[in-house]
């Protein structure tokens, strides 16, 4: 069962995320960073650069990017990483890989599968979870053995992705993501959600069936997993005060 930790705020969450990437890093600071775009992870971002820690040596892999927006796009996730996480960090860019949307698309996401494997893997992947239930850009009916590939994005993602771009029509179709499998394969999830918006997907991902259609709950099949939501993300969880308890450490 995931470990369930429900943090006062968004800022508590990021730092207790941002405690266990550092304590990762002290004692590998080669280790390979899961990053994933959106607003959730930036609490831990700001956390993690408050450490002071040694960075120069870790190496990073995002889990998606938009297809079909020009190169520096200020909402392509190259660059949203490159503001966000490269220079909130202070690391060089060429340390966190970011799928290229420019070329073959598919021969793209084959070389990023093969580059996260040649790295040694992902020792710590950090994701948020979209109001379907998606990971990365996994939306409902995924494979859980999915790699890295093309997919579509769900309507209901663009409208949740529109508040970036100008208006719905700005927002990608299409995105290069890691699949489900891919994400599978990280030693270590990490999986942050704030907010009423995701109560649903939280629940369902953490409690509910395992299926394609909430891709979320994929991270049932993994055998070391952190959940870290707020309150408004944890509503609606059936079994909350039992994750409580276990986390106190006191009998339920
Ligand atoms: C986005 C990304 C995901 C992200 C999710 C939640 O569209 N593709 O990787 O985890 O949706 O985004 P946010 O954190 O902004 O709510």
């Amino acid at each position: 069962m995931a470990e369930v930790i429900i943090a006062s705020d968004a800022d508590a969450a990021g730092e207790r995320a941002a405690d266990e990437i550092a304590q990762l890093l002290r004692t590998k600071p080669d280790a390979v960073l899961g990053v994933a775009t959106g607003s959730t992870p930036l609490t831990t971002w700001r956390a993690l650069a408050a450490r002071g820690l040694d960075l120069s040596r870790m190496q990073g892999f995002a889990l998606d990017e938009y297809v079909g927006i020009e190169p520096g796009h200020p909402q392509s996730y190259r660059t949203v990483i490159d503001r966000e996480v490269v220079a909130t960090l202070g690391l060089e860019r060429g340390q966190i890989h970011v799928p290229d949307p420019h070329g073959p698309l598919q021969s793209a996401a084959d070389d990023y599968e093969r580059a996260i494997v040649e790295s040694g893997g992902v020792d710590l992947q950090i994701l948020g979870i979209g109001s379907t239930g998606h990971l990365a850009f996994n939306e409902p009916g995924s494979s859980l053995a999915s790699l890295t590939r093309v997919t579509m994005l769900a309507e209901r993602t663009r409208r949740d992705n529109a508040r970036f771009f100008d208006s719905i029509d700005d927002v990608p179709a299409h995105a290069i993501t890691q699949g489900i499998g891919t994400i599978l394969r990280a030693r270590r999830l990490i999986l942050l959600a704030f907010g009423e918006g995701k109560a649903d997907a939280v629940a369902g991902a953490v409690e509910g069936p395992l299926t394609s259609s909430l891709p979320g709950s994929a991270i049932q099949l993994h055998p070391r997993v952190t959940v870290i939501v707020d309150e408004a993300a944890a509503s609606r969880l059936a079994r909350a005060d039992y994750y409580r308890a276990a986390h106190e450490n006191r009998p339920y």
